[in-house]
């Protein structure tokens, strides 16, 4: 059975090929991505293979409300290391769905489900250093910054951790 995280007011569910439409406008909404390194998203077929890709980790969350199902966003864990119990939280969301503190609320919901069901022990978040949006919503949730560790491959980038709690 497919997982399904409620909250207060939105449903987290593993994204499916009927996302394709919303996914592509997320994904190629330059505002969302000002601060995400990614490959340019071209075409729907892009967004596609994507899908496909992301569905095999099984941990890609679509975030819809749940009055009305508008989509609003997706949040994920990836680069996941099992032996370390570790994962990287990855967030955006559709920018007339920004600062309502709805993803605080799917943020909050995915560390519980990643610590209490899931199986994670550590989460880490890199987040480029001008996204005060990112870091506040971070910091908000109890992330604290990792200040002896860089991403090599993006020096504008900082680390967020936060370990299971018991
Ligand atoms: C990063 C991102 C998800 C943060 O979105 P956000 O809407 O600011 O985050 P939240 O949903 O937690 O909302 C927080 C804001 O809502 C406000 N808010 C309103 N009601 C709230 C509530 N009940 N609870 C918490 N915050 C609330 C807060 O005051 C805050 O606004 P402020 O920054 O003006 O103080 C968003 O900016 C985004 O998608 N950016 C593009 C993608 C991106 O950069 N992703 C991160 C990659 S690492």
């Amino acid at each position: 059975m497919e997982t399904l995280i409620a909250t207060d007011q939105l449903i987290l569910k593993p994204v499916e090929l009927a996302d394709l439409q919303d996914m592509y406008v997320l994904r190629t909404d330059p505002q969302v991505a000002q601060y995400i390194e990614r490959d340019i998203t071209k075409s729907l077929d892009d967004i596609r293979l994507f899908i496909e890709m992301v569905r095999k980790n099984k941990f890609y969350f679509t975030i819809k409300t749940i009055n009305g199902n508008d989509f609003v966003g997706a949040i994920t864990l990836w680069n996941i290391d099992w032996s370390k119990k570790y994962a990287e939280l990855g967030y955006e969301l559709l920018p007339q769905f920004q600062g309502k503190g709805l993803m605080s609320e799917a943020v909050k919901a995915m560390l519980d489900y990643a610590f209490t069901e899931a199986g994670f022990e550590y989460i880490e978040a890199y987040t480029h250093q001008e996204n005060i949006p990112s870091k506040k919503l971070l910091e908000r949730l109890g992330f604290k910054l990792v200040d002896d560790k860089i991403d090599e491959d993006n020096l504008d980038v900082v680390i967020y951790g936060i370990n299971k709690t018991c």
